[in-house]
């Protein structure tokens, strides 16, 4: 075999393109043809045209489809980086893991069952809804559930992370979300688009303002080709950023919000029981102070408590009260940030004496500064 038509057919293998991967393996057909090895290329245009077929043949059925994720999803590069434009996972995440509202695991529940049903639905000629915006501040739970829905469906995710994409160089943006878009199509299979904000945030740098108005236009049109047989999960902490005409395309935007106290409860619990502590805390106080807190917060605080029992033996809620005050002292750095967290805690039924051992400080001189703090 020619080695330059080798090098085409991985250059162009590595790069994600599909039309110069055929060019270059039809190329290698013929000079065998050529060459008299008739066998060997008939052989090779059987294995890339079988492959071409079943690729072609997208089934919202997976067994029937004869699915096999990895073999099929070979992920584009970035022409430069030579970096793969997303990563295939298969995710073990269980929605009843996910701490969210009713209305949001019934909305949630709902696109499973239309994504489950959707070969039904199509011979009664209803797309079922396959465009889910996941917006909300950070730690809240945007990418676990993304991946809770690739499990539920049983579907590999091909996970993109924007901000790498568009951060190389805005110009081969578009070229990259196309590959993106090209690749996936004849696949059943969850497109998550993570940090989906990457692209609208570049909107602060005026130079490139052209650029970013043809990525934009790019992923409208994509959005608009892309085939039912793909779900489309978008996640954003910063939704006011995205383009008006992207928020169209939706057909379910989901905000997660903070968990509120009696979420926190849960994921308290759930923690502690998955670490094995069954220690027993009052679990109301505790989620009662540590509003604020996100999901991913809560869980650090969890396991500190739970290092904390198994070199100790023991652990109170104090304990635990403790942890949280030096986790939340230390994020925020500043003083007044300190005494405002522990003034209002101790408003919310966490004695002085508690609050002392928490900062390492006595008892009168933290009441001292409490009183300095309130103007008392
Ligand atoms: N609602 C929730 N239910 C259960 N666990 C949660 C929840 N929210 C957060 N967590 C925990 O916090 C971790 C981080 O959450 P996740 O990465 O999904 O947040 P995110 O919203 O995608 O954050 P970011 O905006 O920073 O990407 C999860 O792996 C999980 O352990
Ligand atoms: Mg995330």
């Amino acid at each position: 075999m020619k080695a330059n038509l080798i090098e085409n057919l991985i250059v162009s293998h590595c790069t994600g393109e599909e039309s110069k991967f055929a060019n270059a393996v039809y190329e290698l057909i013929k000079d065998e043809e050529k060459k008299g090895n008739i066998p060997l290329a008939a052989r090779l245009r059987k294995a890339y045209e079988t492959k071409q077929k079943s690729k072609s043949e997208p089934s919202f059925n997976v067994s029937a489809a004869g699915f096999a994720p990895q073999s099929q999803a070979i992920a584009p590069r970035d022409k430069d980086s030579l970096l793969e434009l997303y990563e295939i996972v298969h995710s073990d995440i269980k929605l009843a893991d996910v701490i969210l509202p009713e209305t949001q695991k019934n909305a949630l529940e709902q696109l499973i069952e239309e994504q489950k049903n959707a070969e039904a639905l199509k011979k009664h000629n209803i797309e079922p809804a396959n465009r889910l915006l996941l917006c909300g501040p950070p730690g809240c739970g945007k990418t676990m559930t993304a991946y809770a829905i690739g499990h539920a469906l049983g579907l590999p995710i091909a996970y993109v992370r924007l901000d790498g994409l568009v951060s190389s160089y805005l110009g081969q943006t578009s070229t990259n979300l196309r590959k993106v878009f090209d690749s996936v199509r004849n696949q059943r299979i969850i497109l998550f688009l993570d940090e989906f904000d990457a692209i609208a945030k570049k909107r602060d740098d005026s130079n490139e303002l052209g650029e970013l108005k043809r990525v934009v236009t790019t992923l409208l049109q994509n959005f608009d080709n892309m085939p039912a047989n793909v779900l489309l999960i978008a996640a954003t902490n910063h939704e006011h950023l995205l383009d008006p005409a992207i928020w169209r395309r939706f057909n379910l935007t989901i905000t997660l919000e903070l968990p509120d106290e009696a979420q926190r409860l849960i994921l308290l619990q759930k923690w502690m029981n998955e670490y094995a502590i069954s220690e027993s805390l009052d679990y109301k106080k505790l989620s009662k102070i540590t509003v604020g807190l996100n999901g991913a917060q809560i869980k650090e605080l969890t396991k500190a408590a739970a290092k904390k029992y198994v070199i100790n033996k023991e652990l109170s809620t104090g304990d635990v009260i403790t942890i949280f005050i030096q986790q939340q002292t230390m994020y925020s750095g500043s003083n007044d940030d300190a005494m405002e967290l522990i003034s209002d805690l101790n408003n919310k039924g966490v004695s002085l004496r508690s609050l002392a051992k928490a900062v390492g400080i006595t008892h009168s001189t933290l009441d001292y500064r409490i009183k300095k703090y309130r103007g008392e």
